[in-house]
């Protein structure tokens, strides 16, 4: 997690990298800081928690030069305080860093011993101390750095300036995300391309073990071997422009409310409306062949997984496996040959996500990914992407990556089954035309607003929530849970609603809000029995159904809110959108930071 910044300008640089900054802080904001050269020597600004502290900081105390870096932290190692934020500095060099250096331990008690004093409890300010160490044995500053480099293990992306150099940096990337970008006269380097969006469109990715000097004309990088290496210059689509709140009060609302768009955006590109077939682009391999399906993610992304289980058993018939990224990369599983390993990712960054693809690539599967930036290594190291056209997603809580990857995800589900047989013409037709009217139901649902913001007055009360789901719905249960305890800090927990009475009945009585995802499909009769099981212990359902369903059953509950009718196949992706606003106004009213929760980031880019 955290975000890095880089520039070497023409002018004075603060402000930019502070603006950077800003688009960049959905990846940590324990703290922030930045360096500048000036005068030969080092200047920094450094502030504990989030941006603004920062802000005010340096208009208290404005800091010149053209040449700067910049850091918002996500801490790891070291209390989020102000001695520990980034940029960690000696006389000579100032570096920022985001991922762990694993032997931070050893490198910092051989700097100690040799009469350096480290000023910080953090992992990075020995890269800071050991690049000064060589370049007071007379190194020039790409030296000392390639020499420091050699030395760290784990994680790693940096960005590192030198005292008296204003026209150079040095970027090295292990593990973490880096991209550099090529301005008119400028040079900038950052996390990820939206961090340097209006800076520049041209950007080139480091690929995992380069490093890179850069000047004001032009950068060279050296592979892991050390071998000078072109890495390919893109064009990105990412537009700077495109991330304001948009006249509402917290990026998550304009991203439930963005939904409707994004979801037809992304159907868009995989849907015939006329001919009511699916067509995806062409792989380097048929994923209908596959013998066995992988889903593997973190987070939000791993709950569209489990929706996708759903639908590619049940409507694909092939065979479906479901990962959590963290769990498998470590579990040694052998994977049959044949098989197809997807992977889902609003960032296409998440570490563990990340080295589960490189365990499926080592283990000969075909692999896919389901990536909201089409840049991220998750994309570049997959076999064949497809794309979520959900546009950058700010708030830390995922809403429209989660409800365009299901999208993709159903798509994917109709053209394999389709591929495999299992689905027949007429069938795909059917779902097809299901699909294409999500967006005109999520707009219907989006007016239930004012409805779950009363519900939230309830909720906001509880200590405890329980969501409950059967099918997909289990899946949707699973991420309202989430979503509340993200934002609103209240305990929640996701069940299969039929494996309620194994053990959270024992939680219910009138003080915990019993929230029931029911969509009238074949399971219906089966979640109703479990809601008499929950009001005959006293507690009270809040029920999200359609027409029937709450003809059938609403009476009896505490709240309901009625939503579109629509084929069930299509009920997860309309479904999730209520859950998202319960659990944003549950966050309004407890007055939590919606935008940026605390101890969460966006982005994890740490294992
Ligand atoms: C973090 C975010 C979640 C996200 C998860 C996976 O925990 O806060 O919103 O679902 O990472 O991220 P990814 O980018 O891989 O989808």
């Amino acid at each position: 997690m955290c975000g890095i910044i880089g520039i070497i300008g023409k002018d004075a640089v603060a402000e930019k990298l502070l603006a950077a900054l800003r688009r960049l802080e959905y990846r940590g904001y324990d703290s922030a800081g930045i360096a500048t050269l000036v005068d030969g020597g080092i200047e920094r600004r450094r502030a504990e928690g989030k941006l603004d502290n920062l802000e005010k900081r340096l208009a208290r105390e404005p800091i010149a030069g053209r040449t700067g870096i910049g850091h918002t932290r996500w801490a790891t190692h070291g209390v989020p305080n102000e001695k520990n934020a980034h940029p960690h500095a000696t006389d000579r060099v100032a570096v920022v860093h985001n991922g762990i250096i694993e032997n931070f331990q050893d490198l910092s008690e051989e700097l100690v011993a040799a009469g350096r004093r480290l000023a910080s409890d953090t992992d990075t300010e020995v890269v800071a101390h050991l690049i000064t160490r060589y370049l007071e044995e007379g190194d020039e500053p790409a030296r000392a750095t390639k020499r420091a480099l050699a030395r760290l293990e784990g994680a790693f992306a940096l960005g590192i300036v030198f005292a008296g150099r204003d026209d150079l940096m040095i970027a090295a990337r292990r593990g973490s995300p880096l991209a550099i970008g090529i301005g008119a006269g400028e040079m900038y380097l950052g996390s990820d391309a939206l961090a340097l969006a209006p800076l520049t469109n041209k950007i080139l990715y480091l690929e995992d073990g380069d490093w890179a000097v850069m000047t004001s004309k032009g950068v060279t990088v050296y592979d892991a071997e050390g071998r000078e290496i072109r890495r390919k210059v893109r064009k990105t689509a990412v537009s700077g422009a495109a991330v304001g709140k948009g006249g509402y009060r917290h990026f998550m609302l304009k991203e439930i409310y963005e939904q409707p768009q994004v979801i037809g955006d992304t159907l868009h590109s995989f849907v015939n409306p006329a001919t009511r077939a699916v067509t995806l682009p062409e792989f380097p391999f048929d994923p209908a062949k596959a013998t066995r399906i992988t889903l593997i993610a973190c987070g939000t992304s791993f709950y569209a997984c489990l929706v996708a289980k759903y639908w590619l058993e049940r409507l694909a018939r092939v065979p479906v496996e479901v990962d959590i990224a963290s769990e498998f990369r470590y579990r040694g599983a052998d994977m049959p040959e044949g098989g197809l390993a997807v992977f889902i990712s609003q960032s296409g960054e998440t570490a563990d996500t990340l080295a589960a693809l490189r365990y499926a690539n080592k283990q000969r599967q075909h692999t896919l990914s389901i990536v909201n930036v089409p840049e991220s290594t998750i994309a570049r190291e997959s076999e064949a992407v497809l794309p979520t056209n959900a546009g950058p997603e700010v708030g830390v809580a995922s809403t429209k990556a989660f409800t365009t990857q299901l999208t993709v995800l159903a798509c994917l589900t109709l053209a394999i089954g389709r591929a495999r047989g299992a689905i027949t013409p007429d069938a795909e037709a059917r779902l097809v035309g299901a699909l294409t009217e999500v967006p005109a139901r999520a707009a219907e649902v989006l007016n239930h607003d004012e409805r779950l913001r009363e519900i939230a007055e309830e909720v906001a009360k509880a200590r405890d929530v329980l969501y409950l789901g059967r099918g997909t719905s289990y899946a949707i249960a699973m991420e309202g849970a989430l979503k509340l305890k993200e934002i609103s800090y209240i305990h929640a927990e996701g069940y299969a609603a039929g494996e309620m009475k194994h053990g959270p009945i024992a939680l219910i009585d009138e003080g915990v809000p019993v929230i029931v995802i029911a969509p009238s499909d074949e399971l219906f009769a089966k979640t109703a029995s479990n809601i008499a099981e929950v009001m005959a212990r006293g507690g009270r359902v809040i029920f999200l159904s359609d027409a029937k369903g709450v003809q059938r059953l609403g009476w009896q509950a505490a709240a309901t809110v009625q939503l579109p009718e629509v084929d069930p196949f299509v009920a997860p992706i309309l479904y999730a959108i209520p859950v998202q606003l319960l659990a944003y106004h549950t966050a309004v009213i407890k007055g939590t930071d919606v935008d940026r929760p605390r101890n969460l980031a966006k982005s994890v880019t740490v294992e």
